[in-house]
């Protein structure tokens, strides 16, 4: 225990058998007691072990909620939501993790992340066409925006569909991904990256992201974030699903950084003009200079701001 107070990294079983002058096995034996004592002690496969502090846990018992899955390490959250969802597992089981080591993002990118993010996955089966899925993803980005509004006290936004933002750097992916037959979804994973105490993005993102440590200047509970993500997630589905998007589009809107800005959409569709938020379905509606009333679904398109800029 000392050491691992000692140590805020992983330490190697190789390190502690030598220090302490026992073998590797009775380290392993040793950990294990440990972890029956309570302990919250993660070991992941060449790095050893390393002592998680509560705000850092992410199990059913530290969010409070008990169809939370949880993982020490994973290759995706959303593959293994997906194989529960084809297991029969319940809508609202939410898998979670300590460390994502080969995350998805949209396009078949890559979403690296560490022990300092927070990555999960949820498993909702709504009773509704394929068509709708989409309004699954707003709800995904409003409900994440709100939940890290309301524990680190900042006034992140969405840029349209669902990324949120703060201060311009993004903060938040979502990928969503969807089984479904012709008439009806069997289940859809929403998957969602917070990037909480981040402190270094790779090359090709470090312009464009930030975390919300780094916003903040104070580290941030990972635990208090995903408890809050999948209150709001599930508050915002049941209205959705109970009243339809109308019952959700005032709110978006208040958050919808797009806005009362001059946008312009790429992709199979070319649309420019004033940005005037979602409707109750969800499409993002846009007056061109000519006055016509124009309206978009997500997934057709993606959004720049006239000149070019990200949000
Ligand atoms: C994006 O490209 O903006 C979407 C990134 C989505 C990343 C999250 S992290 C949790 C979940 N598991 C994955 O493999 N991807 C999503």
């Amino acid at each position: 225990m000392e050491i691992l107070k000692r140590e805020p990294v992983y330490v190697s079983g190789e390190s502690i058998s030598k220090e302490l002058n026992i073998s590797r096995t009775a380290v392993w034996k040793h950990i294990n007691k440990l972890k029956k004592e309570g302990y919250n002690i993660s070991s992941f496969t060449n790095k050893g072990y390393r002592l998680i502090n509560g705000d850092d846990m992410l199990t059913p018992e530290a969010i409070g909620y008990d169809k939370c899955v949880y993982f020490d390490e994973v290759i995706s959250t959303n593959d293994e939501a997906k194989r529960l969802a084809e297991n029969g597992c319940d809508s609202g089981t939410m898998v979670t993790c300590c460390l994502q080591n080969g995350g998805r993002g949209r396009l078949g990118r890559q979403w690296k992340a560490d022990n300092k993010s927070v990555c999960t996955s949820i498993v909702l089966r709504p009773d509704i066409t394929p068509v709708y899925a989409p309004m699954i993803t707003l709800i995904a980005g409003l409900a994440t925006a709100k939940a890290i509004n309301e524990v680190c006290n900042i006034n992140a936004g969405i840029k349209w569909p669902n990324d949120v933002v703060a201060e311009g750097r993004k903060l938040v992916g979502i990928l969503t991904e969807m089984s479904a037959e012709m008439e009806k979804i069997k289940y859809v994973v929403v998957g969602i990256g917070i990037n909480v105490n981040n402190e270094v993005f790779a090359d090709e993102i470090k312009d464009k992201a930030s975390s919300l440590y780094i916003l903040t200047g104070k580290k941030q509970s990972r635990r208090d974030i995903a408890a809050a993500l999948i209150k709001q997630l599930m508050e915002l589905y049941n209205l959705y699903i109970d009243k339809g998007f109308a019952a959700i589009s005032d709110e978006y809107n208040r958050l919808c950084l797009n806005r009362g800005k001059y946008v312009k959409t790429v992709g199979s569709l070319e649309i420019s003009g004033l940005c005037k938020g979602v409707d109750d379905e969800g499409r993002l509606i846009i007056e061109t200079a000519d006055g016509k009333i124009e309206k978009v679904f997500t997934g057709e398109v993606s959004l720049r701001l006239s000149d070019n800029s990200y949000i």
